[in-house]
């Protein structure tokens, strides 16, 4: 997959364009040669392990941290040559909200709404709207130094509302967040979109890219890895499997022609322990392949039909933990 021969992309709508970005701390290169296209008006998800160069990617586009190499533009603006306008169309989150720890929440949202320019009205009634939306009426009048992680998060993406530029960057923005509150970050991530804004985040949460990104870039060693979107991603690794075990390892032979026959399929494989894997296009089959199993007087321990989840594509990627996921193993057995 090249980005940059996707036909669909039409460069005046590119809210990020990066060509071959690098960063190098002593001899590590954090970032090594980085390609990024998002789309005005999408979620883009940048996926990968800790230390696979994410935040340094996002320090660079922000205009925090200067390219060794490469190049960036934010909504066609270079980021290099006018880092002055590009700042005004962006958000970090981190940036905001802590205007001062002694203060209250409430206090601090309207700080940086007349920071931004708003009334006093008009501030006094963001923060509150803002702070009811994000669950964080009942903390409003506490000082910020008594806030949870959890809620200083929220506090941060809610005073990210409040300016609303054209592109932010949340960088793991839910990293660490009970379900509860993530589902809610994922919400407020979703509305920002809709009302207008670009969202480029990065997560180390297959599930979060997968429920949010419209496409996605897995980051890994500095390097983007696999890019698209998450359908590509999943179609990239194949069809369903299904992994059974049973009781009794002496049926092995007998229980794989059988799934071979049922299944319409050659390739089944047996492994120790009474172990049988094999592809399937059809989910459907189960029922069928159960009966057959049943009255062959053949007795199932584990069952389980597996669609390729993110999780499987990022590790078949990446090579990381490969090992219980292994299409390679299946033509040394079979
Ligand atoms: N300021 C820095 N100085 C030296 N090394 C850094 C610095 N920032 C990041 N790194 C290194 O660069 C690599 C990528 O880091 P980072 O971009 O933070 O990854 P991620 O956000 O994906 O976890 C890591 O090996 C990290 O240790
Ligand atoms: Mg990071």
């Amino acid at each position: 997959m090249n980005q940059f021969t996707d036909k669909r992309i039409d460069h005046k709508d590119l809210a990020v364009e990066a060509h071959g970005l690098v960063k190098v701390f002593g001899d590590n290169r954090a970032v090594d040669g980085v390609d990024l296209n998002v789309r005005a008006g999408s979620i883009y998800g940048v996926l990968g392990p800790n230390g696979a160069g994410k935040t340094t990617t996002i320090r660079m586009l922000a205009t925090l941290l200067k390219a060794d190499a490469g190049s960036a533009k934010i909504f066609g603006y270079d980021v290099a040559k006018d880092p002055q306008i590009v700042r005004q169309l962006i958000g970090v989150t981190g940036q905001y909200a802590s205007v001062d720890e002694s203060l209250s929440a409430t206090e601090n949202l309207v700080i940086f709404s007349r920071l931004l320019g708003l009334s006093r009205a008009e501030s006094k009634r963001k923060a509150k709207e803002l702070l009811e939306e994000f669950g964080l009426t009942e903390a409003a009048k506490r000082p910020l130094k008594h806030f949870s992680g959890g809620m200083r998060r929220r506090l941060d993406l809610a005073a990210s509302l409040i300016a609303q530029p054209p592109l932010i960057f949340l960088d793991e923005p839910t990293t660490g967040l009970d379900p509860r509150t993530r589902n809610q970050m994922w919400d407020t991530i979703r509305r920002l979109v809709k009302e207008g804004s670009t969202v480029l985040l990065t997560t180390q949460y297959l599930q979060e890219a997968d429920e949010l990104a419209d496409r996605i870039a897995v980051i890994d060693h500095g390097r983007v890895v696999a890019e698209g979107t998450v359908n590509d991603l999943k179609e990239s690794v194949g069809t369903s499997s299904l992994h059974l075990s049973i009781q009794n390892e002496q049926s092995l032979s007998n229980a794989r022609l059988i799934v071979e026959r049922v299944l319409n399929v050659q390739s089944a494989v047996t492994a120790e322990g009474g172990k049988i894997t094999a592809p399937m296009a059809d989910a459907d089959r189960v029922t069928d392949l159960l009966i057959t199993l049943r009255e062959a007087g053949i007795k199932l321990e584990e069952l389980s039909v597996q669609k390729p989840t993110l999780d499987e594509v990022f590790l078949s990627i990446t090579g990381q933990n490969a090992a219980s996921h292994t299409p390679v193993k299946k033509e040394e057995l079979a």
